[in-house]
């Protein structure tokens, strides 16, 4: 049984704010197949999502559920024999989909950053760092002086703890937890709108990814980021998200600020996570795997893709998809909703106002 108990006193004692947010990324129904040899397999099936400036949103689920699917179909980045077969990316209120190759490209990695578990993917082996950073300076102001990029990138890498002696070396020279940094380092540089970091904080070992979960929270504060943080560590997300999307099967699960999370999760299979990590030392606590199996993604059950392993399943829930609906009890009229204290589940236990106070999402 779930036990809200059980997390007293886990989340970190920052205030987190409660207004009205701008929405800078919406994703409407998106839906991203992989075409398999046994057939095509639903990674991401009619996904809605919003991000909003200044959040840092966690999202959260076991692997193969779709998380990394998700956040490289925001960047556009979606190979063979992947497809994203329907949906909208909006923007500040331009449809990605729309942009040709060329204007995505332009927008990779300028407005949205993509930082991965292995950085070394992403970084140039050929170049030092300082020629890395001073790259991402000149993207915004071509003209600038040679000397001032140079001291710009030094103080950057000051700022994240690593020493200005470092700008020499290149890529292999320094550590996983450094590489990690260096990429921060990047997505501010470029002045990044959006940084989607996709289980960067795996590789690093337990003490260094504190201090680089501490980093990250500072510079979020200090530079007002907007971070979509991949996770399948329920710990990082604890320490350093607003909110969280929970994924299952390809379909969120639920959606809401930190606290409703792990007081009050409304989703039995959120409940099941929160429930199978057996103690509240978050900081090195990964998911622990529920009892059964994650849906096999190419012929997924019918009705809610959880029904197999909730214990609540009724009999809708073999037949009927569940929408994601609210399940909070603030009015729509509240100044909150938009924000932050929107509580959302797909689950048939919490459709009953369907058709009076339940808006699909
Ligand atoms: N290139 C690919 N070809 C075929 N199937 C893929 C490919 N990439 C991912 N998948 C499948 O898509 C589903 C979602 O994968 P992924 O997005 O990597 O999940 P997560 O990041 O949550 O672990 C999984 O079933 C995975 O096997
Ligand atoms: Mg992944």
């Amino acid at each position: 049984m779930f036990q809200s108990s059980q997390w007293e006193g886990a989340l970190p004692d920052v205030p987190r704010s409660f207004t009205r947010r701008e929405t800078l990324l919406s994703i409407r129904d998106l839906s991203v197949t992989y075409k398999t040899r046994s057939g095509e397999l639903s990674a991401v099936d009619t996904l809605s999502l919003d991000l909003y400036k200044g959040e840092i949103l966690g999202l959260v689920g076991e692997s193969g559920c779709g998380k990394s699917t998700l956040g490289k179909a925001i960047m556009r980045m979606i190979d063979l024999p992947g497809e994203i077969t329907k949906g909208q990316l909006l923007f500040k209120g331009t449809d990605l989909m729309t942009l040709s190759e060329k204007e995505m490209r332009e927008l990779r990695g300028q407005s949205i950053s993509m930082i991965f578990q292995d950085p070394m993917t992403s970084l140039n082996p050929v170049q030092s760092i300082e020629d890395h950073i001073i790259e991402a300076i000149r993207v915004h102001q071509p003209d600038v002086e040679p000397a001032d990029a140079s001291l710009r990138a030094a103080e950057l890498i000051e700022r994240l703890g690593i020493g200005r002696k470092r700008l020499e070396d290149y890529p292999h020279q320094l550590s996983g937890g450094m590489r990690q940094r260096v990429m921060i380092a990047l997505a501010l540089a470029l002045k990044a709108d959006i940084i989607i970091a996709d289980e960067a904080t795996t590789s690093l070992d337990v003490i260094v990814e504190a201090q680089f979960l501490d980093l990250l929270r500072e510079l979020k504060d200090e530079f007002g980021l907007t971070i979509l943080l991949i996770t399948h560590n329920i710990g990082v997300v604890a320490q350093l998200a607003d909110r969280v999307a929970v994924m299952y099967g390809g379909r969120l699960a639920e959606v809401t600020d930190v606290e409703s999370l792990f007081y009050n999760p409304k989703h039995p299979y959120t409940q099941g996570l929160l429930a199978s990590v057996p103690n509240i030392d978050l900081q090195s606590t990964h998911l622990h795997r529920m009892d059964g199996l994650p849906p096999n993604l190419i012929s997924p059950p019918a009705g809610c893709r959880f029904h197999p392993r909730c214990p609540e399943a009724m009999e809708i829930c073999t037949q009927q998809q569940p929408w994601l609906v609210r399940v909070d009890d603030i009015g729509e009229g509240d100044e909150r909703v938009g924000g932050y204290d929107k509580h959302l589940a797909a689950c048939w236990l919490h459709q009953e106002y369907e058709g009076t106070k339940v808006r699909r999402y």
